[in-house]
C-alpha cells in the first residue's frame, strides 16, 4: 500500500486504484473513530505540520485529529500568528519547517498553485488542504467516500453540483474524481458563477436548477464564497436564494432518497435552507466524520508504517 506520487496537490495525482485503496482503509479508520480509546500507533514517530494561510474549521481539525489518532506528533501553524505575518516567504517558512523534521506538511493557501513551490522546496510530502480556487483533493475524497457508502457505486449516478462553481476548489477536485469513477456530473449556477469553458472539464452544464435536479442521485450544494467575489456576480443574496437555493420543494425533483451534501461552512438561507440541511436526506454531518477517516487513510498511505488497527 502506498501512493506513488510524493505529494497530493491535485486529485489527479492519485490513480483510481489508489483512491479505491484509500476508501477501503477509511472504513477501518472510521471504526477507530468510534472506539472509546481512539489511538493506534501507525504513525508513531512521524511529524505532521498543518500550515494554514487561510481559515479552516473542518479540514485543519480533521487532519490534526487524524494524525493524533494514529500516534503522530502534529503541530499547527497559522499565517496570522507565525513569522509569515512578519513577511517571511513561503519558501523560507517551508525550509524552516523541514529543518524541524517534518515528514508531512499539510497546507492551505489562498494562491492557486502555491503547493508546487512548497513541494519543490522540501523533501517532506505535501498535501493540499485547499489552494485558492484550484483544488481541495481531500474534500473530494471524503465526498466520494460518503457517496459510495450510500450508493455502492458512482458509475452512472447523476451528481448535481449547484452553486458557486467559479470559486470552488471543492467542485474542481470532485469533478476530477467523479469523472474517474464514471459518474454523470452536472454543474448548475448562474452564468456569472461558472468558469469559462467549464464543459471542457467533462461535465454537463445548465443554468436551470430544475434540469440539474431532475433524477439526481446526489445534490452537492456549494457555498457562495462572498470573500472571494467581486461585486455584481448576482443581484442580491435574496435573489440568488430564490433561484439557486436548495429548499424542500426543489429537492422533490431529485430521486426520492437523493443525498444532500455540502462541504461546509454553510450559508443557511442562501444556498441551502436549514430545513434541507437538517433533513433525513442530508449527509452533511456524516461528511465531517468521514473527513477524519479519509485523512487517516491518506496519512497512512502517505507516511504510514505497518498497518495495525487492532493495537
Ligand atoms: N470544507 C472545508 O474545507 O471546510 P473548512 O474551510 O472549515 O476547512
Amino acid at each position: 500500500m502506498g501512493i506513488k506520487s510524493k505529494d497530493l496537490i491535485s486529485l489527479s495525482d492519485l490513480s483510481v486504484e489508489e483512491m479505491k485503496e484509500i476508501f477501503i482503509n477509511a472504513k477501518s479508520m472510521k471504526e477507530i473513530i468510534h472506539r472509546e480509546i481512539k489511538k493506534v500507533p501507525t504513525l508513531r514517530g512521524k511529524a505532521i505540520i498543518n500550515l494554514f494561510y487561510e481559515n479552516s474549521t473542518r479540514t485543519r481539525s480533521s487532519f490534526e485529529l487524524a494524525g493524533k489518532y494514529m500516534g503522530a506528533d502534529v503541530i499547527n501553524i497559522s499565517a496570522g500568528t507565525s513569522s509569515v505575518a512578519k513577511g517571511e516567504s513561503l519558501r523560507d517558512t517551508a525550509k524552516t519547517i523541514e529543518r524541524m523534521g517534518a515528514d508531512v506538511v499539510i497546507m492551505r493557501h489562498p494562491a492557486s498553485g502555491a503547493h508546487h513551490i512548497l513541494a519543490k522546496a522540501i523533501n517532506a510530502r505535501v498535501i493540499n488542504a485547499g489552494d485558492g480556487t484550484h483544488e481541495h483533493p481531500t474534500q473530494a475524497l471524503l465526498d466520494m467516500f460518503t457517496m459510495l457508502g450510500h450508493l455502492g457505486t458512482l458509475s452512472g449516478k447523476k451528481i448535481a453540483i449547484i452553486g458557486d462553481v467559479l470559486h470552488s476548489r471543492v467542485a474542481r477536485s470532485n469533478i476530477l474524481g467523479l469523472n474517474a469513477f464514471g459518474a454523470d456530473v452536472w454543474v448548475c449556477a448562474p452564468p456569472t458563477l461558472l468558469p469559462a469553458q467549464v464543459e471542457k472539464l467533462g461535465v454537463k452544464v445548465t443554468w436551470d436548477m430544475k434540469k440539474a435536479l431532475e433524477g439526481a442521485d446526489v445534490v452537492m450544494v456549494l457555498r457562495i464564497q462572498l470573500e472571494r467575489q467581486k461585486k455584481g456576480l448576482f443581484p442580491s443574496t435574496r435573489e440568488y436564494a430564490k433561484l439557486y437555493g436548495l429548499n424542500q420543494e426543489k429537492l422533490k425533483l431529485a430521486q426520492d432518497n437523493a443525498l444532500v451534501m455540502h462541504p461546509g461552512p454553510m450559508n443557511r438561507g442562501i444556498e441551502i435552507t436549514a430545513e434541507v440541511a437538517e433533513s433525513s436526506q442530508s449527509v452533511i454531518e456524516e461528511q465531517v466524520t468521514n473527513g477524519v477517516a479519509i485523512r487517516m487513510a491518506l496519512l497512512y498511505a502517505m507516511g504510514g508504517g505497518k498497518f495495525n488497527v487492532t493495537a
